[in-house]
């Protein structure tokens, strides 16, 4: 596959050109990548304004995904979910007051920042019990019974698969019961870009998303900040709509490094890359298989995750005893990324530095979910001044902190809610010390 990004900039970096634009390293390698690093010089294409090389690599991405339409963020998910949303609440018919959205609640939080930024209302799907505040298990009936009961028709569904533990939603099934009521389904897939390339994909996208965000830089060979907004033939509006509403969320000057990366990682997909990942899944499975022989409980269906479930802390000490450094722990979860790039090496490291489980695998406990009260809208608490106060003193106050919880989780509170004494206790057992409250609005 061509790299048409790659090749401009290889080709300007070797004719040695004076540099008499930005940036300011004017391609002196001080770090070493400098050379490569140019701005939206002739010839390099305009992110929000493509019709060159970046709209060709844009191109070969939505072959390689199977997508009606490709587009690079250079700020992450976060900017792909951000323009994702605006996308679906402005194709959507105008309603009466505040647009409103129907969310899985272990969003991350620049959906609800998104939702400040627009002023739109959500409503939040829990799970009817969860074996972690990282999850948040929806079923389609879940979502068809919440659609059927909401008097304001939401401009879209939105959902996070994979998870950040590795649990996957029945996205085909959600998918259903949205389209099936003329509504739109939205995913955060940050976690999930190389799921295209299993067989059979196991993407949103494939599996009836209208749109994903999706983080190449977490599960593909890309540079950090490289993601995508994928959108299907579902929807309607053009290039100029979505490249215009990425362009409201990014910085005018898109880093030529990440661009590069995106673009070559079209060419190893389309080359060996997607038979690795699908050899990858296969040696993570085996690597499940002998962890769970060892006395370890797996937790989560993605396939490039391991995700341990017990004393979390424990399993991080023993992987950085062995000099492996885990994606995550906490007191319930231990996870591991892994990816084509993790060597056998990397997998007979992983394995030799867990050993058997002893004493640190057991079942995740149940975590208490707690429903939010609304008091405000998001935009008003995101938008109001604010003060930080200790936890233990925050009950009967309204949160003001986007979300009370990190990684991406079931939060506690999200702002605009009315912090319960069952919200602070939710806190107090994930260690939360402080918590932003409104200063104004009591
Ligand atoms: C579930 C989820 N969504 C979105 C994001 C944001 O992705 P990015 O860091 O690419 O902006 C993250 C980041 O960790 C995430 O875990």
């Amino acid at each position: 596959m061509e790299t048409p990004i790659c090749d401009f900039v290889r080709a300007y970096a070797l004719r040695e050109t004076v540099r008499a634009h930005m940036p300011g390293h004017k391609g002196n390698a001080r770090l070493g990548a400098e050379r490569l690093d140019i701005t939206e010089i002739a010839g390099a294409d305009e992110l929000y304004a493509a019709d060159g090389v970046i709209r060709e690599s844009e191109r070969n991405a939505s072959r390689l995904f199977g997508s009606a339409g490709t587009y690079y963020s250079c700020g992450g998910s976060s900017q792909s979910i951000r323009a994702m949303l605006f996308l679906a609440m402005t194709q959507a018919e105008k309603p009466e007051g505040r647009p409103l959205l129907l969310a899985a609640r272990n969003a991350h939080r620049s959906l609800v920042e998104c939702a400040a930024l627009l002023d739109f209302d959500i409503e939040w799907l829990y799970p009817a019990e969860s074996e972690s505040i990282c999850s948040c298990p929806v079923t389609p009936r879940d979502v068809a019974s919440a659609l059927d009961g909401m008097e304001k028709k939401p401009f879209a569904v939105y959902l996070t698969s994979p998870d950040y533990l590795g649990g996957m939603a029945d996205v085909r099934g959600i998918a259903g019961a949205a389209h099936a009521r003329g509504i739109p389904l939205l995913a955060d897939n940050a976690h999930g870009a190389y799921l295209a390339f299993l067989k059979p994909s196991l993407h949103p996208l494939h599996l009836g998303a209208d749109m994903t965000a999706d983080s190449a830089h977490k599960t593909l060979p890309v540079l950090t900040g490289g993601a995508y907004l994928h959108v299907s033939e579902n929807m309607k509006f053009g290039e100029s709509d979505a490249r215009r509403a990425l362009s409201l969320f990014g910085s005018t000057s898109p880093s030529y490094l990440i661009l590069q990366s995106l673009d070559r990682a079209n060419a190893e997909l389309a080359g060996g890359y997607a038979g690795e990942i699908l050899r990858c899944a296969e040696r993570t499975a085996e690597l499940k298989r002998r962890l769970a022989r060892n006395g370890y409980r797996l937790f989560g269906g993605d396939p490039l995750r391991v995700t341990l479930a017990g004393d979390g802390k424990e399993i991080a000490r023993r992987l950085r005893l062995g000099n492996v450094e885990p994606e995550y722990a906490d007191r319930d979860f231990a996870v591991l990324m892994l990816t084509p790039d993790n060597g056998e090496q990397d997998f007979a490291r992983i394995e030799a530095a867990l050993g058997r489980a002893d004493g640190c695998s057991g079942e995740p406990r149940r975590a208490e979910i707690v429903r939010g009260r609304r008091v405000l809208s998001i935009r008003e608490a995101v938008f109001a001044r604010q003060e930080l106060v200790p936890v233990q003193e925050a009950a009967g106050r309204i949160a003001a902190a986007p979300t009370v919880s990190c990684p991406p989780a079931v939060p506690a509170v999200i702002s605009g809610e009315r912090i319960t004494g069952q919200a602070v206790r939710a806190m107090r057992e994930a260690g939360i010390e402080c918590v932003s409250v409104t200063a104004d609005f009591i």
